[in-house]
């Protein structure tokens, strides 16, 4: 029969598709036929020996469908739950100090920079590209204290057809002058949702941002707390990325049984959080992560280059706690969520040198809290995070055989396995992301003006 619904296929795409399922941490598809309706949302996903049936199902001509090329395979795009755009001018730089000395001599001389909107403008294009390059076709970004320039950036991802959340950071408590007064950050954060919401950018959307215990008052995040909560917002924040952090917190907040604590107290903790690092997380707290939904950000480029500790992600997994991964730039230097998975790997390596018998995460496992745990964590999973009919098409044209590219797989030998994918991970860099598709709509490379 002819395709009943009124959905016009837009795109056909036929090769290997890899991705992560609610069962497997990494499915390999081969030879399949995936069709892109009008809004970018994947309208089917087919063997590509059943062409003929689906082409006639669907109304499209198998001439329009476009073959991958040899070496080439589609996987999701990745998710950096935990992106700091305002840091990315010094990224790569700035890694001696422990993190509260590093906050006050570093990041927030230069976050007090994005007063001036054409500064902003300036570093927060070079951010959006240089990620959706890297493969991030989602980042949860934090900007900065500035309303104007924290709408630039949701205007600049929406320019270059990134899916992003974007917050306006709260802080009105620390001895610098790079902060805002309660009723500031309280009145600017609801001026920011409004106008942002107001944009109607698709892909877009605003996240509440008490950029952490330690710089904000207990009034400002009870106030952040309902303002989430009365429009059913995100929320994202930091939580026990070092020691010295965690001992400051308990100092603020004597009457709280511990930092988590401090943020459930005021309604911070909902399934539409996401908190950064959690290195020092007891397994009390970690229980408490799992009841509220709230999801943790393992950014383990910064967790090392800072200092400030080893996410055990093995207890989080095991607690079930959502977990995806983040680059925290620039705490970490990377801005590449291929660098992350590297890391996260890394990481947990270290804590397998420390006990022999710590079971360290796999690369399968690595793959996915990039692509559907990072989804997951960011409570997006309804609509992407990997390949299944009604999600947007949020993908990754890869090529492990690029001339003159990082990774030397001969194209005679291809054939997509777990192990050709193994090797991509440690080898492969953004030559190897030739395109990629934001809700089906090409944004790597870029249109030619
Ligand atoms: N904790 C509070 N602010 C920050 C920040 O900007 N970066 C990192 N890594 N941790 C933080
Ligand atoms: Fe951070």
């Amino acid at each position: 029969s002819q395709n009943d619904t009124t959905i016009c296929i837009a795109h056909v795409y036929r090769g290997s598709f890899v991705h992560s399922t609610r069962s497997a941490a990494v499915e390999i598809l081969q030879d399949t036929v995936l069709g892109v309706d009008r809004a970018g949302k994947i309208a089917f996903i087919g063997d590509g020996s059943d062409l003929d049936r689906l082409s006639q199902k669907w109304g499209f001509k198998p001439s329009d469908v476009k073959q991958l090329g040899q070496c080439e395979f589609f996987m999701p795009g990745m998710v950096d739950t935990h992106i700091h755009a305002s840091q990315y001018s010094y990224s790569g730089t700035a890694l001696d100090l422990p993190l509260l000395q590093w906050l006050n001599t570093y990041t927030f001389p230069v976050e007090a920079r994005f007063k001036d909107l054409s500064f902003a403008m300036d570093v927060y294009t070079r951010v959006v590209k240089r990620t959706l390059k890297n493969g991030t076709t989602t980042a949860c970004y934090f900007a900065t204290i500035h309303t104007d320039a924290s709408l630039l950036l949701g205007q600049i991802a929406d320019k270059f057809g990134q899916r992003a959340l974007v917050g306006k950071v709260c802080m009105d408590h620390n001895n610098y002058n790079y902060k805002e007064t309660q009723m500031e950050s309280v009145e600017e954060t609801k001026r920011f949702i409004q106008e942002l919401l107001k944009k109607e950018y698709p892909h877009v959307r605003p996240v509440v941002t008490p950029r952490f215990a330690v710089s904000c008052s207990s009034d400002l995040l009870s106030a952040l707390g309902e303002i989430a909560r009365n429009n059913d917002l995100h929320i994202q924040s930091h939580i026990s990325e070092t020691k010295e952090e965690v001992e400051v917190v308990k100092e603020l907040f004597p009457d709280h049984k511990s930092y988590t604590d401090v943020y459930k107290k005021h309604h911070l903790l909902t399934n539409k959080t996401v908190m950064a690092h959690g290195c020092y997380l007891t397994d009390e707290e970690l229980k408490v992560f799992r009841e509220t939904g709230a999801a943790i950000s393992h950014c383990p480029n910064s967790n090392t280059s800072l200092c400030s500790g080893i996410l055990n992600t093995r207890k989080v997994l095991q607690n079930e706690v959502k977990l995806g991964l983040g680059t925290d730039v620039a705490g970490g230097y990377s801005p590449s969520m291929l660098d992350a998975i590297r890391r996260a790997l890394d990481s947990s390596k270290v804590l397998t040198i420390q006990d022999p018998n710590f079971q360290t995460l796999t690369f399968q496992e690595a793959f996915r809290l990039a692509t559907l745990g990072g989804s997951e964590a960011l409570g997006l999973d309804e609509q992407i995070g990997n390949f299944e009919v009604g999600k947007d098409f949020d993908a990754l044209r890869v090529n492990l055989c690029v001339p003159d590219g990082p990774v030397d797989v001969f194209p005679g030998d291809f054939y997509l396995s777990l192990c050709v994918l193994h090797r991509g991970i440690p080898t492969g860099d953004d030559r190897n992301i030739v395109e990629v598709y934001v809700a089906g709509r090409r944004v790597v490379p870029l249109p030619e003006k």
